[in-house]
Formats: C-alpha cells, sequence, structure tokens
C-alpha cells in the first residue's frame, strides 16, 4: 500500500536543471527591465542586436512565392530534417566558392552532406553541446561572450570553464587558455568575429586553437554567424579549415546574421555526416525542420549573393566609426570592432560603472545599450560583475547610429570621481 495519497491541488516540481537554470540566472531581472525600457517610444535602441533595415530582398521575396504560388505548395510542407536540399546544396557551394575550398585541399570542401539547416545557431548550439558534452565534461568559454553559451552548456549538464579576455582588443591569451584545459575538458567554444568585443581571431591565433585542440584531444564548436561582417585588414578565418580540424569541429552560422533575418530563425551548423548525425538527435527531436519556404527563400537568396550582402557589412563599418569616434570624443576607451554587429566602450575613464552608465544614456539621452553585467559570465573570482563595458548594436540604419551619435554628443556626463 502507498503512503498519503498526494495533495490534489499541487503540481509536482519541475526537473532539477530547470530549477538549477532558474537559481543561476541572476541577470534575467536587469536585462528584462533594460529590455522593457529600451523598447519605450522615442529610445533610441542600440541594446539588442538586431537590425532595424530590412533582410534580404531576394530571399524574401523568395520565400514569399513559395508560400502562396501553388505551383511551389509543396515548400509548405515538412522538409527533411537536416534540411532542404536546395539549401544544402546553395550552402555548400556558397562556402566553397566564398572561402576557396577544395576536394582534397586541408582546406577542404564542404558537401551538402556537411550541412544541418538548424532553427538559427542557438539551436545549433544547443545540439552541438548536447551531441559533443555532458554531465562531467568541461566546456572552455570565453569571458564575456554571447550570454547563451553559459547557459546552454549548464542546460546540457556540462561544466563552463571561463577564460577571461582582456581589453582593450579582447585577444585570446593561449598560455591563460592552455591552463584551463583540464582533462575532463571536452569542447572548447570559439567566437569569431566576437559578440560583443568585435575580435576577428587572426590566422595564427586559429593555429593556435588548433594546436591545442589536437594536442588536448578537443571538440571545437565555432560560433561563426558574424562571418560576412569584417572591417579593414580584418578576415574571417575558419577553424575547420585548419589541418585536422574539420573532423573535430562543429561550425554555427545564421541567416539571421548572413542576410538580417533574425526572426526567421533558420541557421545551420557545418561538419562531418558523423557528428551531425548527433546533432541531428536533437534537432529532430525539438523542431524536426527548419520551416521549408523560409529555407527554399535562403536557398536562392545565397545562390545569387555575390559577396557584397546588399552593403550591410559596409554599412555596418560606417557605424563603427561614427560611433566610435563619438564615444571616444565623449572620454569612453572605445574599441574599435575588427568584425561584427556590436562596438564596446570601457566606463572607466568617465569614473562611471557599467550599469549605472547604461541607465544614464537611457535617462538623459534616450539611447538604450547593454551594460558589462549582461554580457559577462558571472565568475568566481570575486571581480565586480558590474563590469565597466558596455555594448553598442551597430546593426543599425545610418540615420539611426546618425540619432544616436547627436543625443550621446550633447549629452552632459557627470565629472569623473
Ligand atoms: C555570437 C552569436 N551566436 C549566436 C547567435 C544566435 O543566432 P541565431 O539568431 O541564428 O539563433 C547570436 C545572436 O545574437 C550571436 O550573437
Amino acid at each position: 500500500m502507498s503512503g498519503a495519497a498526494a495533495d490534489p491541488t499541487s503540481i509536482p516540481p519541475l526537473s532539477d536543471i530547470t530549477l538549477v537554470e532558474f537559481a543561476n540566472n541572476t541577470t534575467g531581472d536587469i536585462w528584462n527591465e533594460l529590455l522593457v525600457l529600451a523598447r519605450q517610444p522615442g529610445v533610441v535602441n542600440l541594446g539588442q542586436g538586431f537590425p532595424d533595415y530590412d533582410g534580404s530582398k531576394v530571399a524574401r521575396e523568395a520565400a514569399a512565392e513559395a508560400m502562396v504560388d501553388p505551383a511551389k505548395s509543396a515548400l509548405n510542407q515538412y522538409s527533411m530534417p537536416l534540411g532542404l536540399q536546395s539549401l544544402q546544396s546553395a550552402v555548400s557551394t556558397f562556402y566553397n566558392k566564398s572561402y576557396g575550398l577544395k576536394e582534397g585541399a586541408v582546406n577542404r570542401a564542404i558537401e551538402p552532406e556537411n550541412v544541418l539547416v538548424t532553427i538559427g545557431a542557438t539551436e545549433g548550439l544547443y545540439a552541438s553541446l548536447k551531441t559533443l558534452s555532458g554531465p562531467g565534461d568541461e566546456v572552455i568559454i570565453f569571458n564575456p561572450g554571447f550570454p547563451w553559451y553559459l547557459t546552454t552548456t549548464r542546460v546540457v549538464g556540462a561544466t563552463p570553464v571561463l577564460v577571461e579576455l582582456d581589453g582593450p582588443d579582447f585577444a585570446p591569451d593561449m598560455e591563460k587558455l592552455e591552463e584551463a584545459i583540464t582533462p575532463k575538458t571536452k569542447v572548447l567554444l570559439i567566437n569569431t568575429p566576437h559578440n560583443p568585443c568585435g575580435h576577428c581571431y587572426t590566422k595564427e591565433e586559429m593555429e593556435g586553437f588548433a594546436r591545442l585542440a589536437l594536442k588536448h584531444n578537443l571538440f571545437v564548436i565555432s560560433d561563426e554567424v558574424y562571418e560576412n561582417v569584417t572591417f579593414g585588414e580584418a578576415r574571417h578565418h575558419r577553424i575547420a579549415d585548419e589541418e585536422g580540424m574539420f573532423e573535430r569541429t562543429v561550425t554555427l552560422c545564421s541567416a539571421s546574421k548572413l542576410f538580417s533575418l533574425t526572426g526567421w530563425r533558420v541557421g545551420w551548423a557545418l561538419s562531418t555526416p558523423d557528428l551531425l548525425k548527433g546533432l541531428a538527435v536533437y534537432h529532430g527531436n525539438t523542431s524536426y525542420c527548419a520551416p521549408s519556404p523560409l529555407q527554399h527563400g535562403l536557398a536562392v537568396a545565397l545562390g545569387v549573393e555575390d559577396g557584397s550582402f546588399e552593403g550591410i557589412p559596409k554599412l555596418v563599418e560606417g557605424n563603427a566609426e561614427l560611433l566610435g569616434k563619438a564615444l571616444t570624443d565623449k572620454g569612453f576607451a572605445v574599441t574599435q570592432p575588427q568584425g561584427g554587429h556590436f562596438l564596446v566602450a570601457d566606463t572607466t575613464p568617465l569614473g562611471l560603472k557599467g550599469l549605472e552608465c547604461a541607465k544614464l544614456l537611457l535617462t538623459h539621452a534616450k539611447v538604450g545599450v547593454v551594460p558589462g553585467v549582461i554580457f559577462y559570465f558571472p565568475d568566481d573570482t570575486g571581480v565586480d560583475p558590474d563590469r565597466p563595458l558596455l555594448r553598442f548594436a551597430i546593426c543599425k540604419r545610418r540615420d539611426t547610429i546618425e540619432e544616436a551619435v547627436r543625443r550621446i554628443r550633447e549629452m552632459d556626463f557627470p565629472a569623473p570621481k
């Protein structure tokens, strides 16, 4: 006989992993508060990294046609879980052409079977971490970084190990990185161009990562969602193109960034069929496949892309220069980005903490930004989590940036204490 009957008005507790995540998520409230404030009328929102210009016209028109043209009605049904074949082929052709990848070379060609279409890089990240790591495994993450790295690592049950990036250039310190590797390390998670710091890994840095991954037998998850946005002399280098790395790398890419279509939720993971088979377990059991008409739109857009991406990378580069100059003139210590969608500025010379400065910018200049407390992962080094760094999204129309610059230039910052 069982004991006392359960209280019919109570429900069982949520899973342990969910409850731990609730307890660990200490910055969610600040983020939500800033998000609501930054979306108020009259605020120039350089907080969240979504474009305020239109995404690829070619992709949108082709997707719209797929949705309404009776001759294309089949495109409104499930596609194969790995992706619509036309998109897998278009991705393969696009990467081989853009990066000069070749069959039999070290930087070997990407075939359609090396492509798994995901629900954005976010799902790609989850499926990769779930495939490559689990309880007892350590995942190395650079700090600061894209907030999902920490939470997703925890959600899959693995242990995040943080390696600090130091300003002003936020380049990785290979000695510090090697010191963080233990026998439990399974995955090195890298991101280039970097969110939020705008650093693009050099060829030498990629070789350094490859050397460590091979020496310590690690997988690499390489988040390259901003691959097409590099500035000046900076170039995008792919870790998968380093000798011996293709087999142990999952590269995450995204139409959110490539074609400025963040709401479409389509991306792709590039790897070997064996590793993608692992990712497909989680992709198949969460979403099954990405939206078919949108995949079609992206296949068409990739097919005609000439590398200019409708002028967006040039626009973002100009935005970085404009905003960087204004912030420097106001006394911020600016890290001029080498690529990506963000610019970071240190508030120390102004005598302000990050959150304090973000709130001042919001209330006095009505410019929304993200403070360091959001994109720095909390660590156990005793460093104040309110780091004196602000992140500005620069994936915006030129007039948006000009308005933000005008407001920031007019603002009176308190005299340094
Ligand atoms: C570095 C990085 N990786 C991944 C993502 C998520 O991309 P997606 O929209 O494809 O899920 C973002 C979005 O901001 C990002 O900044």
